[in-house]
């Protein structure tokens, strides 16, 4: 029988597992979500949601994935056979290659401003750097040839396989990704000023809490820890018998939230040093920011020079561990069900995602005419993902687990067949059953203008 790949060490899976949850949601999306809600009130929100659906979510994911070993859509048919649920699986591979093609845009944008952090591009003043931008992103080639080179990137590391592919190479970035955050989150909050840029992050205000800030937060926590797109399914499907899987899903858990605080520390501190206003939505980091590192160490203007390069290639590498953990959910579908060789279904899977790639890249830029509902199609794929089918697969995945799988099938993954974590099922069982589906729904009520 054909041997399927799987992670090799603890260590590798946790980092495997974390460097899908670590990405630009940390780095890009969550500092500009922060910056446009509020600041500390949205993070305190933020943390309720991971601790209360986040991990139940998460432990959920891996039961299926873990129990099943076999891709997304066939997981999701083997605690309760016969019953439509694969379709859970299907719609978590589905949003994931639709992230998988607007995501690419961004993560080419970075190395774009990587290679101009190195060349010198983006010095000068504000209007110039916002310019630079403009110039950049309404271009047609150049976007698209970086978000499709990033897919491709993503692709050779994904056809050398889980151990020799993934695992190895998220052992190396993560690690690297850590040492280069600490290094410009030192440099930021040691800035004259930094304080005020701390303050806005620790310091609620909950009087612009709103039903939209809730599913903002409530779409962020999911996006950030991967849940609801089959991802963390499909990794689980590569762990071993005896990982657990409570304490995995605390680790990663902990992981991303420690990442994406710091990636707050690393970003306001320096904005609110040279008195620029955070909340300038997603560009935060391409037009805000180069000019933050140039004004912050205008007095060692080499510090400065490598700040950037630095904080471009951390979001780069960051970008990584993701797209590879996004193209992994499609690839082993593909190789899974159409038994296609794991290289060719790796090509499925980079060509779908570049058409979305190319279209998201278009709308934001040479083609404003790609829009729906008034905003540019990456606004509509992100929007979409986020704040709907993330939730709805995360749902979905409580309701399958809490009420139709095997309550004993879902014991035996939940305690490694009763060695662990045995005082946790009943109140784990509870969560998924009533306190997560819950939770869900009360906020897309309210979102509805319906409470
Ligand atoms: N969690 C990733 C991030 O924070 C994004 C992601 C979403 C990855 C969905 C895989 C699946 O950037």
């Amino acid at each position: 029988m054909h041997m399927r790949d799987s992670f090799g060490s603890k260590i590798g899976l946790v980092l495997a597992t974390a460097g899908s949850a670590v990405g630009l949601g940390n780095v890009w999306r969550f500092p500009f979500m922060t910056g446009q809600h509020g600041g500390a009130a949205f993070i305190i929100i933020y943390i309720f949601f991971i601790i209360l659906l986040g991990i139940p979510g998460m432990v959920s994911e891996f039961i299926v994935g873990r129990h099943a070993a076999s891709n997304a859509a066939r997981a999701y048919d083997r605690l309760s056979r016969g019953k439509p649920w694969k379709y859970v699986g299907v719609l978590g591979i589905v949003s994931s290659t639709i992230i998988l093609g607007f995501y690419s845009v961004v993560a080419g944008w970075c190395v774009q401003y990587l290679y101009a952090s190195v060349e010198g591009e983006i010095l000068g003043d504000a209007q110039y750097v916002q310019n630079y931008f403009q110039v950049f992103s309404s271009s047609i080639a150049r976007p698209v040839a970086f978000g499709i080179g990033f897919i491709f990137l993503t692709h050779l590391v994904i056809v050398r396989g889980v151990r020799k592919g993934i695992e190895r190479f998220s052992k190396m970035m993560m690690p690297t990704l850590f040492l280069l955050l600490l290094i410009i989150v030192v440099a930021s909050c040691m800035l004259p000023g930094a304080v005020d840029g701390i303050a806005f992050l620790f310091m609620p205000d909950f009087s612009k809490v709103d039903g939209h800030v809730l599913l903002a937060a409530l779409g962020q926590a999911f996006f950030s820890l991967s849940l609801g797109t089959a991802c963390l399914c499909t990794y689980a499907s590569y762990f071993k018998r005896d990982t657990n899987l409570v304490h995995s899903a605390a680790q990663i858990a902990l992981i991303d939230t420690l990442i994406a605080v710091l990636a707050g520390l690393m970003i306001f501190p320096a904005a609110f040093s040279v008195g620029i206003n955070p909340d300038s939505g997603p560009s935060l980091i391409f037009i805000t920011l180069p000019n933050v590192f140039q004004k912050a160490f205008a007095s060692m203007p080499l510090v400065g020079y490598v700040m950037s390069i630095l904080f471009y290639a951390l979001l780069a590498l960051a970008a990584l561990t993701s797209t590879i953990s996004m193209h992994e959910i499609g690839t082993a579908f593909f190789h899974e069900e159409l038994k296609s060789p794991r290289r060719v279904s790796a090509w499925f899977v980079t060509i779908i995602a570049s058409v979305i790639c190319v279209v998201s890249s278009l709308s934001v830029g040479a083609v404003p005419e790609l829009s729906l509902f008034g905003m540019p199609m990456m606004d509509c794929f992100d929007r979409l993902t986020a704040q709907l089918l993330l939730p709805l697969g995360g749902f979905l995945t409580c309701i399958y687990i809490g009420w139709y799988a095997s309550r004993q099938e879902v014991y035996m993954e939940f305690t490694n067949d009763h060695k662990v974590n045995r005082a946790f099922f009943k109140t784990y069982i509870f969560f998924v059953k009533f306190v997560c589906p819950t939770l869900i729904i009360f906020i897309f009520l309210d979102q509805l203008g319906l409470l």
